[in-house]
């Protein structure tokens, strides 16, 4: 289904207040160069615990060729889908991930890739808002977007980088433990400065929900609010998660009145989803040995809606494609197992530019 927007007035260059006005250009992550992050606290704290010594042996190493080769057919897939669908497709330039880098407190054997825009750059309707990532191979992952980001500015956007984190030692909890099953979580990062990234905020017209977590702390969760606050409500959602990095494969609002949510991490929800069909996401299809470097097999939720109908969702999906049209939406499905492989699905490799309506209130 092709777009036509030609009776409606232009709109800033960079536009997005939720997850489902009709999109119109995106960004798309990109897999090439893609480098083991080199084992550090923060890693024993988010990644699956069965992956630990493939970071510990392999840190500062490239990923394997070959799975890196298969996520990059998967992704070119996706931007087809995506352009044949109207959508305008914008991607990162690839740099090198490989070399070391280091400040004057510590050194980074390596970067990561830029695969998934979601985690670094936050969209809040004409700003453009560069995330204080507290990984150290993340720290100079925004470069890559810079030449679009210049642009954006050029055509009007606005554009803000929160102060950078310095990441020296004094930000992380080395006694870190993973959390004992009574609730209580002990984070891996303190309240030294401000961090977060952007994937721990999620969009609703003018109410903003958001999960502190491994990488998202209060002081980083204050400096957005007192940023973002005149003119938007934020709302913390509760999560039973004992590794919280990344909202959205927890708590995924899909159209005006529906969301998605973890049926084991979404307990309950605010009292303002009252009225909104909740859409629990089914338990997902990919099969348990499947390889995943980063992330739990709930990436099965992990969507991108196009507007309030057209959503892509991973064409082995089929317990998540079935629920979804009971709700009266129309998956288009994607084959995207591979790329998920390196920790997340069509949500977290996108970052919606602009979509064609504007600030409301849902609630
Ligand atoms: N931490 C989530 C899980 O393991 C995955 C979130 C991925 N999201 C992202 N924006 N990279 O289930």
């Amino acid at each position: 289904m092709k777009q036509s927007n030609k009776e409606s007035k232009p709109l800033k260059v960079v536009n997005s207040y939720n997850e489902w006005d009709l999109l119109e250009e995106v960004i798309v992550g990109v897999i090439d160069g893609a480098m083991v992050p080199p084992w550090h606290v923060t890693l024993e704290a988010t990644m699956p615990e069965k992956q630990w010594d493939f970071y510990r042996q392999n840190g500062g190493k490239p990923f394997p060729k070959e799975r890196i080769e298969a996520a990059k057919r998967e992704l070119d897939e996706f931007v087809h889908i995506l352009e044949a669908e109207g959508v305008t497709v914008r991607r990162p330039e690839v740099r090198e991930y490989s070399k070391p880098y280091s400040t004057p407190n510590w050194e980074s054997q390596c970067g990561l890739y830029a695969a998934m825009p979601r985690d670094v750059i936050f969209v809040a309707g004409d700003e453009i808002i560069e995330a204080p990532m507290s990984w150290r191979s993340r720290h100079l992952e925004i470069n890559g977007y810079r030449p679009l980001l210049k642009e954006y500015f050029h055509k009007g956007a606005r554009w803000t980088s929160v102060p950078r984190p310095e990441l020296s030692d004094e930000l992380y909890n080395y006694n870190y433990k993973e959390p004992n099953g009574n609730g209580h979580i002990n984070f891996v990062i303190n309240e030294f400065e401000p961090t977060f990234d952007a994937a721990d905020f999620i969009k609703c017209g003018k109410d903003i929900f958001y999960q502190k977590s491994h990488v998202t702390n209060n002081f980083g969760i204050d400096w957005l609010i007192r940023h973002l606050g005149d003119t938007f409500r934020f709302h913390e959602v509760k999560a039973n998660d004992k590794s919280p990095m990344h909202i959205d494969a927890t708590f995924m609002p899909l159209a005006p009145g529906k969301i998605l949510v973890n049926p084991e991490r979404i307990l309950s929800l605010p009292d303002m989803f009252e009225s909104w069909d909740v859409i629990y996401a089914p338990q997902p299809c990919m099969s348990e040995d499947h390889m995943l470097y980063m992330t739990s097999r709930w990436i099965n939720m992990n969507l991108l809606m196009l507007d309030h109908q057209r959503v892509i969702v991973e064409k082995h999906e089929h317990a998540m494609i079935n629920e979804l049209k009971k709700f009266g939406l129309k998956p288009i499905p994607c084959q995207f197992q591979d790329f998920n492989s390196f920790g997340g699905s069509f949500h977290c490799a996108t970052i919606d530019i602009r979509r064609r309506g504007e600030l409301q209130s849902y609630f």
